[in-house]
């Protein structure tokens, strides 16, 4: 009996030999690695996007890491966004920007990024977003009185800014501006009826003075000057307007393009019927989620890497022993930086 005993452990040894190496440590979404290739990610998404504002993490939902070599990994990111009140042509770095408040009804935006980590090196390969408001209902409960997002393309809403557009050149001394888009309009009807819109302007060759701003044009590129206006109009109980513009000054490199044809007036075909611009105009790459396809993860996942599945959610448990003093692999989805809607 001694014998077989010993028999079984002498063959069994080479066995146990030949297993692989545990893989190494997943990432957790709070993982600071996690949040580097997060931070640059979502520089990636703001330096890429044309219309609307800039984004800012709220939570890192998902992380996986593919080994590709020595020196090589993809990485695929879900990350979950928050709108910030900086347009994307504001030369305001992202830490300086205030995010849209809940009350302000926020604006979420979901990415999916792939990323390469290269010789340390991170970089973009592909993104794939959307964005949406906060639904009316939710704030309500909170803020029955809170103004709300209303489409871009309101007669209401297109009436104000042109107004206040007008307005503020009427009073200007400076560079005669154009509108270049809106960037959202909320509304309000109690206890006043308030429209409340905010949209980007650029400079023209003409001053606000002149009298045929008909022949003005913006400014070539090489010395464009965008700006941003707020303006608030109280309709009811009695008429009221206030307008507040401000030039950025030229920022080399910057440029803006439009969204299409202005189908509607002022506001262009693509964000006709909606309360925001969607993040997808600009990030709408399916290679950016194809590691979240279970099609991907049969097919690349190694059969061994149990935590880097479990990581992405797929499986949680598993019935592999782990080795005593054995620790889970962090959580995710990661932390909240600023609240969940
Ligand atoms: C951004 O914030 C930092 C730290 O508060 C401040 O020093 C810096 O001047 C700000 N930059 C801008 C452009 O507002
Ligand atoms: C602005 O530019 C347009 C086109 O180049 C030109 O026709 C117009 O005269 C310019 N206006 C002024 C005031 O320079
Ligand atoms: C805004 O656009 C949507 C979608 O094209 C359209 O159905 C709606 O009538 C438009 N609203 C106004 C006020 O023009």
């Amino acid at each position: 009996m001694k014998a077989l005993v010993a028999f079984i452990l002498l063959v069994q040894l080479p066995i146990h030999k030949a297993v692989p190496a545990a893989p190494p440590a997943p990432l957790g979404c709070d993982d600071p690695e996690s949040e580097a290739a997060a931070e640059v990610a979502v520089d990636y998404i703001n330096s890429h996007s044309h219309h609307g504002y800039k984004f800012t993490l709220n939570t890192i939902d998902n992380i996986r890491v593919l080994p590709q070599g020595p020196n090589k990994e993809i990485i695929f990111l879900e990350l979950d966004l928050l709108e910030t009140t900086c347009h994307i042509l504001s030369p305001t770095p992202l830490a300086n920007c205030t995010v849209r408040s809940f009350t302000d009804h926020a604006v979420e935006g979901d990415c999916d990024v792939k990323l390469q980590k290269v010789n340390g090196q991170l970089s973009v390969l592909a993104s794939k977003c959307h964005s949406h408001a906060d639904s009316s209902e939710d704030i309500l409960q909170l803020c029955p009185d809170c103004p709300l997002l209303i489409t871009l393309n309101d007669t209401e809403v297109l009436a104000t800014v042109t107004e206040s557009l007008n307005v503020y050149n009427g009073k200007s001394t400076g560079a005669y501006l154009k509108l270049l888009e809106i960037g959202r309009a909320k509304m309000q009807y109690h206890p006043a009826h308030v429209v409340f819109v905010e949209f980007a302007v650029a400079a023209t060759n003409c001053s606000a003075a002149e009298a045929n701003v008909e022949a003005c044009h913006l400014l070539p590129d090489d010395q464009s000057d965008f700006g941003f206006c707020t303006a608030t109009k109280v309709i009811r109980p009695s008429q009221d307007l206030q307008v507040n513009c401000q030039l950025y000054g030229h920022q080399p490199g910057v440029t803006y393009s439009p969204p299409g044809q202005a189908t509607s007036g002022l506001v262009p075909g693509v964000v006709q019927g909606f309360t925001n611009h969607n993040l997808r105009l600009s990030h709408n790459n399916p290679l950016a989620s194809e590691s979240f396809s279970s099609e991907f993860s049969a097919s690349m996942l190694p059969a061994k890497s149990v935590a880097r599945r479990a990581v992405a959610g797929v499986a949680q448990h598993d019935k592999v022993p782990r080795p005593v003093g054995f620790v889970p692999p962090p959580p995710c989805p990661g932390k909240i930086r600023h609240f969940k809607i």
